[in-house]
């Protein structure tokens, strides 16, 4: 629910259009903003599209979220990345990589692909370790690319816990028109590939890669050729 006062036009949005972060701080509003979005609204985005075409009406001229600052220059920057992020389309070309590894071995794959696509002229590659950096900006940069590659373990017959709450905070936002690729590693019984893929089950319009990676333990010579194919068809 937002309030227009049409007498100084200022549109009160509440939760619409604010960011984490303190005002005294200089910082990128696009990022704070697109985290603060895809971590509180992120699930919502029919009701912003339809009250994004209600603002379209209206002659605004300020902005006054309830968090982050007043916004009263370039309002349609603003309103294109809410229209953007509300419309689950891709913000950013580019391929982003999560992945948990216990002991390193899948992380050395996760490493070899980055380096491959970074060589292939791939625009922007992010890579995040789910245990150790932080989920909201995992969650964030999952949203604003087009691509994603999710590798972990299979652990007890699943997945390492951390890749599961990652795939679970995508799926509860309505993660859907994107292109995704799997890693798994298991060293006697593999089964995270099949376990992420039916995580996403209730998605919309996602594409899965051809070319996945199955590493039994540590790379072998197969898994350098498989990673091979799998930047060249990110590249595509
Ligand atoms: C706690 C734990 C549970 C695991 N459970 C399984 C399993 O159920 N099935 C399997 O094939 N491998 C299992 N593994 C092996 C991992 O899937 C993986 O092959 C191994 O950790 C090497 O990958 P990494 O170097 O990236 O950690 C397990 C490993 C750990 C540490």
């Amino acid at each position: 629910m937002v309030t227009y006062d049409s007498t100084d036009k200022v549109l009160f949005s509440a939760d619409g259009f604010g960011k984490f972060g303190a005002l005294d701080v200089e910082e990128d509003w696009d990022r704070e903003a697109r985290r603060y979005y895809i971590g509180i609204v992120g699930k919502y985005g029919a009701q912003v599209q339809k009250l994004l075409k209600a603002a379209a009406t209206l002659d605004i001229q300020t902005i006054c979220p309830l968090h982050g600052p007043i916004l009263t220059e370039n309002l349609g920057h603003y309103l294109e990345k809410y229209d953007i992020w509300s419309s689950y389309k891709v913000e950013s070309e580019g391929v982003m990589i999560a992945y948990t590894s216990v002991y390193g071995n899948t992380k050395k794959a996760v490493e070899l692909l980055a380096q491959k696509l970074e060589e292939k002229g791939c625009p922007k590659v992010v890579v995040c370790d789910l245990a150790r950096e932080d989920m909201a900006k995992a969650v964030e940069d999952a949203f604003r690319y087009g691509k994603l590659v999710l590798a972990t373990i299979t652990y007890n017959g699943d997945i390492f816990p951390f890749m599961r709450t990652y795939i679970e905070n995508l799926t509860e936002r309505s993660y859907q028109n994107r292109t995704i690729g799997l890693i798994e590693n298991g060293s006697w019984a593999p089964a995270a590939a099949r376990v992420m893929q039916g995580m996403f089950e209730k998605s919309k319009n996602i594409t899965w890669l051809e070319n996945n990676v199955k590493i039994m333990s540590s790379l072998s010579e197969a898994n350098e050729a498989e990673i091979e194919a799998m930047a060249e068809e990110l590249c595509k």
